[in-house]
């Protein structure tokens, strides 16, 4: 378990002033010019030496994906642009950091684009994230005004500006290649990659789209050194890590912890447990709704970080656990979650557009049991023609869950549609 003394976000409860003053007394801002002074190159490796891997769902490493930024600064200007989109399904850990935590974002933006060359930061924030979106705002003033952004920034001769650009609530611009368009007052849709961000990104400028979390860990890595990062979680996968705990355990919350924690400690360390007890649980989903479910054996050994959830046929994605009890209808919950991807499909591509319809209507076929045996296959077999087979994520994200059902709890669907079948002899009869 997580000692006190390593956790980055102390404020994630909010019990502490998060305006500048309460952001100095727990560390944030100290001498950052001195960090600025190391220079971009250590910047960059520092942040690879932590081992730090995306914290907005798919993991990729962090400092990597800042050295795909050109060396030097050209006609383009270089931007970054932090995802603080978080519209999936379950998750609410950036809202909290933004929230209570709005300064660790901030030093994180100066010194990530620092590293990376860019003299702008773009927070492009959810649009039903009023409050968070307005702590942002008056936190940026509060550090332009102290000197430490703006003109100059912390006395380190860089220059360096922080804009909050709020969305309008579509899912699919949490994508960042959507982000970007809808940033540039362009209809949200995705563009195909390549090319990556750092080559073509806001106004075909180089760019790095970041999430909240991996931003604003980066100051207190800096402070502390790659290596103390890297000596918590497990080999590759690394670090703390803000996990969403909701659904059907006792005390629903956001809490910051090891990678690699096992998953039922977790729960029962900090979310009270199951409700009911670890043997009323049916169903987990271990990061947010775009990775596949886990059943309960399962569930019982996994640990929670990317190759462990990878391993186990599903994902750490954004580490938003839902807990379903055995009171849950998880046939149903899973024809839900076509519903959402259905109705967030920007439509651009046809395996999308058309086959997340299909899948929903399917779906909610098999949670009445209206369905055949043999839709099963044929359920699956569609999901396999989505899968891989778009432009962006969303495809695939609407295929995972559709297959995790069907690959951990066929025996639900059919005996859902055994019993229709019962019923609908009985009434003949
Ligand atoms: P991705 O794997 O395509 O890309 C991850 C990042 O690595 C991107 O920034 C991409 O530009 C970069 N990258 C990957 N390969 C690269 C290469 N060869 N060269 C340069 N850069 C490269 O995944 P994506 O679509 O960005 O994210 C999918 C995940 O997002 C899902 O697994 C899901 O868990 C998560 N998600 C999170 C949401 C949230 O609210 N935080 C909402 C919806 C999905
Ligand atoms: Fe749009 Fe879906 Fe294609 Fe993504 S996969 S670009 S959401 S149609």
């Amino acid at each position: 378990m997580l000692r006190d003394q390593d956790r980055i976000f102390t404020n994630l409860y909010g019990f502490h002033d998060w305006r500048l003053a309460g952001a100095r007394k727990r560390g944030d801002w100290d001498n950052t010019k001195a960090l600025l002074e190391r220079g971009r190159e250590a910047i960059i490796k520092e942040v690879q030496d932590s081992g730090l891997r995306g914290r907005g769902g798919a993991g990729f490493p962090t400092g990597l994906k800042w050295s795909f930024m050109p060396k030097e600064v050209g006609e383009r200007p270089h931007y970054l642009v932090v995802n603080a989109d978080e519209g999936e399904p379950g998750t609410c850990k950036d809202r909290d950091m933004m929230r209570h935590d709005p300064h660790k974002l901030i030093e994180g933006c100066l010194l990530a684009s620092f590293a990376m060359g860019a003299h702008a930061a773009y927070i492009y924030i959810r649009g039903e994230f009023v409050q968070e979106a307005l702590n942002l705002e008056y936190a940026i003033a509060e550090a332009r005004e102290a000197g430490l952004i703006g003109p100059n920034a912390c006395g380190s001769g860089w220059d360096f500006e922080c804009y909050v650009h709020r969305g309008a609530g579509a899912y699919i611009c949490g994508e960042e290649t959507a982000l970007i368009q809808s940033l540039e007052g362009k209809k949200g849709q995705p563009r195909l990659k390549p090319p990556f961000p750092a080559g073509v990104g806001v106004w075909g400028c180089p760019t790095t789209v970041n999430n909240v979390e991996s931003i604003a860990v980066v100051p207190t890595i800096l402070r502390r050194g790659g290596e103390w990062f890297a000596n918590l979680g497990r080999p590759k996968n690394t670090g703390t890590k803000v996990f969403c705990i909701s659904g059907h355990v006792n005390n629903p919350c956001n809490v910051e912890e090891e990678m690699g924690i096992p998953l039922k400690e977790l729960i029962e360390k900090h979310a009270g447990g199951v409700r009911g007890g670890w043997d009323n649980l049916l169903a987990i989903i271990p990061g947010g709704s775009s990775v596949p479910v886990l059943d309960k054996a399962t569930a019982d050994d996994v640990l929670m970080d990317f190759d462990s959830l990878r391993d186990a046929g599903s994902g750490l994605g954004t580490a938003a656990v839902m807990v379903m009890d055995k009171s849950t209808d998880i046939v149903k919950v899973i024809a839900r979650l076509s519903r959402f991807y259905m109705h967030e499909s920007c439509g651009q591509c046809t395996p999308c557009r058309e086959g997340s319809g299909w899948l929903w209507r399917v779906m909610e076929r098999m949670a009445r049991g209206d369905a055949t045996v043999e839709e099963i296959d044929m359920l699956f077999d569609v999901s396999k023609q989505i899968e891989g087979h778009t432009i962006c994520a969303l495809g695939d994200a609407a295929a995972w869950p559709v297959q995790g059902l069907i690959r951990r709890f066929r025996p639900a669907m059919e005996q859902k549609i055994l019993e229709r079948n019962r019923a609908a002899a009985g009434a003949a009869a």
